[in-house]
């Protein structure tokens, strides 16, 4: 099923992102990461602009999410680079529902708060 700009996604169930954690979501041409981060959902561009490691299977500490290949790390909240202030990943919109989590994708580029 194709889906349109701004269209609210079933991606996981909330069991499957336990506290703290990060998993991986292919939804349509997009990755995205997932985060748990003491009870708030994040989700953000899951390939990371170094050079396209899975962020989704990188690893989550404090909010803060580690690239598996190459340590580059973001901030799960805002997408920022924690070093270079030029680097932002796309940040979507999370919300939970009867026990889904569901993402609505910003896009490329773009941003939520924009
Ligand atoms: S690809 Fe992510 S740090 Fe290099």
């Amino acid at each position: 099923m194709a889906h349109g700009m701004g269209d609210w996604i079933d991606i996981a169930a909330v069991v499957e992102c336990p506290p703290g954690a990060v998993i991986e979501r292919v939804v349509g041409d997009r990755i995205v990461a997932l985060a748990s981060v003491e009870g708030r959902w994040h989700a953000i561009d899951g390939l990371c602009p170094h050079q396209g490691g899975p962020l989704g299977q990188g690893s989550l500490c404090s909010g803060v999410l580690t690239c598996p290949w190459h340590g580059w790390q973001f901030d799960v909240a805002s997408g920022r680079h924690r070093l270079s202030a030029t680097v932002r990943q796309t940040v979507h919109e999370v919300r939970e529902e009867g026990g889904r989590v569901l993402v609505r994708l910003a896009a490329p580029g773009g941003d939520r708060a924009a």
